[in-house]
């Protein structure tokens, strides 16, 4: 029983995500958060709670966390270097494997260098952070990630946000920038709650039209657009669009950890300078290995991302031929709008209902009228699959009568 006056204090804290919870989960089958789901090793389906899913809401875009290829080249490297990396990079902490992961990723992205970070999420934070500070102004697309945003916050500097993939609102916003601080601009390449893509082209001319640079977040992009699943300067057929890219090692590529590429002379500054890196643990043996080796097999097997974005242009199609709204995705990100935060739950739970995982995207990641099912194809999901899943879907849709009839 909790009674002293600080647990007290804390607790509307601890009320309001109860009271939200339960006004959203309040019964078994409308549970949809932290859902312990067993993979197959083989296939795009789960187990939980002794029945089999079509997971259709996971990460893992080019198929290969089963891989046993990947799994072989984890399995080495905790062989050879031990389950944990010993301390931080700049100490005790290196091992030539990271350095290897590290010239890979540079040399895959047409980079000087690269350098590797313990997440994704401290990938951007700590970029962010040894980019700009006081004095700076760092401009942000609307929806941008939340890693990006608490980098532009504990940064110090000014952070200001532009309209969504709105090139002309960026240079409004450049043009008010005041000081002659860096100026630093950032963006996702892939959406992550939409699937749609930045107008990188248009972005770059503002940027150079008023000196500020220019970074963008692959996280969705790597493995998935560009015909070979280079990310989005390949989409666009010009490899000079951005000056700092990063990413994760935790979605196309199945490990944890995220990456930045760019001019070595960047690469050194953030190595002395990005605090997530040089005070957090390095990457530990088994994620590198895994991270390398499923770099390897995405140079090989290109045909993994011609299969994702030809899927998943046809799953899109059969969704909105039938009459769900998919937004504005043009990626194997997929969301099913259905309206309200209670709606998405009971689209989510009536999907279950019908063998298929699709999970709920409530507010405040995005707004209540536009509540989720945030879909993703990947290359481990055959056209068969993807036919399973779309009459699941419209199924489940036509339960909830989110579209009226089935086609
Ligand atoms: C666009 C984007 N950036 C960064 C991250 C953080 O990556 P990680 O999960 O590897 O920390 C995510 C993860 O969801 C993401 O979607």
């Amino acid at each position: 029983m909790i009674v002293s006056e600080g647990w007290q204090r804390l607790e509307p804290k601890l009320n309001a995500i109860r009271t939200r919870l339960s006004a959203l989960e309040y019964e078994p089958d409308r549970r949809h958060s932290f859902l312990p789901f067993t993979p197959e090793p083989d296939s795009p389906y789960v187990g939980f709670e002794g029945s089999r899913y079509l997971m259709m809401s996971g990460y893992s875009y080019l198929g290969l966390a089963g891989d046993p290829r990947v799994k072989e080249a984890a399995k080495v490297a905790v062989d050879q270097y031990g389950t944990g990396a010993h301390g931080v990079r700049a100490l005790a902490g290196s091992l030539p494997l990271h350095e290897e992961l590290e010239a890979a990723v540079a040399r895959f992205l047409g980079r000087e260098a690269a350098m590797v970070f313990g997440s994704g999420y401290a990938a951007n934070v700590g970029t962010v952070g040894a980019l700009v500070g006081p004095g700076d102004t760092v401009l942000i697309d609307k929806l941008d990630h939340a890693s990006i945003v608490d980098g532009c916050q504990l940064s110090g500097a000014t952070v200001t946000r532009f309209r969504h993939n709105d090139p002309e609102h960026l240079d409004r916003r450049l043009t008010d920038a005041k000081g002659t601080g860096l100026k630093l601009v950032i963006v996702d390449s892939v959406y992550s709650m939409d699937g749609d893509v930045a107008p990188l082209p248009e972005l770059r001319k503002v940027c150079d039209a008023h000196g500020a640079l220019l970074m963008v977040d692959e996280a969705h992009a790597l493995g998935v657009i560009g015909a070979t699943g280079r990310g989005i300067e390949e989409h666009f057929g010009d490899n000079t669009l951005v000056d700092v890219k990063l990413g994760t090692l935790s979605k196309a590529i199945p490990a944890t950890g995220g990456w930045v590429a760019g001019p070595q002379a960047l690469i050194d500054h953030l190595r002395f300078n990005a605090r997530p890196f040089l005070f957090s643990a390095a990457l530990a043996p088994a994620q590198a290995g895994a991270a390398l080796e499923s770099l390897r097999v995405l140079d090989l097997e290109p045909h993994r991302v011609t299969h994702i974005q030809r899927e998943s242009a046809r799953l899109r199609q059969t969704l909105n031929a039938a009459g769900i709204d998919t937004g504005t995705s043009e990626t194997a990100v997929i969301p099913i709008i259905a309206g309200s935060d209670e709606k998405a739950y009971d689209l989510a739970t009536a999907c279950r209902k019908a063998g298929v995982i699709g999970l709920p995207v409530v507010s405040p990641a995005v707004p209540n009228t536009q509540a989720r099912l945030r879909i993703a194809v990947t290359a481990r999901h055959s056209a068969e699959d993807l036919d399973v899943a779309a009459a699941g879907f419209l199924e489940a849709a036509h339960a909830i009568g989110l579209i009226p009839s089935l086609p």
